[in-house]
């Protein structure tokens, strides 16, 4: 891991889950002695499911995540969720510009932007996914995109402050499909991420993270943490993904 500051494990849960099973996940999460100790973890459950499991991380070490956010902080936006309202649910952190809001609800650079802005307003820590498609990386164009993606993510004003920076790469043609980017592949566009943004910048890796590929992934230098998607949705591969972290 490039810096001294602990390495992130998240678990996007996507739209998967009932309450029973949310309430189960959450408690083995919470209970597990290795999250938080050397690893930050993080939770992003459905909005219906926040508060329940809000309640049940309570002042534990592990971050409660949204999995999205308006750009306004209130309004007549139907089936929208603000940043204000996540943070009355104990929310800390909000993912922002996953490719599957980008692809399947139509969110461009402009929206996305916009909607850090509000995290931060909201007192929000945005969680900023990037990442290029297969046409990309197969004409030599996943920097190119990436860093348009980075630069048109930058609040207009710069990042306040020293405020944490998270942005997680996922490369849409890794997303769910059982085919992990190589180490090599991803400490390239980490670094060329990395040339983009302040110091303090942490840089996640998701796309097909799982208990086999977790440890060498988190041994690599460029990369700050991993966002897990289907492989969250179980206690045991989860935690076998975070104990992986905490030994690389
Ligand atoms: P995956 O999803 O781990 O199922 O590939 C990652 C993500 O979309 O954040």
């Amino acid at each position: 891991m490039s810096q001294p500051a602990k390495p992130w494990v998240i678990g996007n849960w996507k739209m998967n889950l009932d309450r029973r099973a949310a309430e189960t996940l959450a408690k083995e999460v919470a209970d597990d002695p290795a999250c938080g100790a050397v690893i930050r973890v993080g939770l992003a459950p459905p909005f219906p499911y926040l508060e329940r499991v809000a309640e049940i991380l309570g002042h534990g070490p592990v971050t409660l995540l949204g999995q999205d956010l308006h750009s306004e902080p209130r309004g007549a936006y139907t089936g929208s969720v603000s940043g204000p309202m996540l943070r009355d649910m104990g929310v800390t952190h909000v993912l922002v510009g996953h490719s599957e809001r980008r692809r399947l609800h139509g969110e461009d650079d402009d929206m996305i932007r916009r909607k850090i802005t509000a995290a931060v307003k909201a007192g929000l820590t945005p969680v900023v996914c990037v990442g290029e498609d297969l046409a990309q990386r197969e004409s030599q164009r996943a920097m190119t995109t990436i860093t348009a993606q980075v630069e048109a993510a930058l609040p207009a004003d710069g990042w306040p402050g020293q405020g944490e920076i998270l942005v997680a790469y996922e490369p849409v043609w890794a997303i769910g499909t059982g085919h992990v980017a190589g180490r090599e592949q991803v400490a390239e566009i980490h670094a060329g991420i990395r040339r983009l943004l302040p110091g303090h910048a942490r840089i996640l890796y998701g796309g097909s993270v799982d208990p086999d590929n977790a440890a060498s992934l988190a041994r690599e230098e460029e990369i700050d943490g991993l966002l897990v998607g289907s492989a969250s949705l179980s206690a045991a591969s989860f935690l076998a993904i975070v104990r992986a972290t905490t030994q690389a």
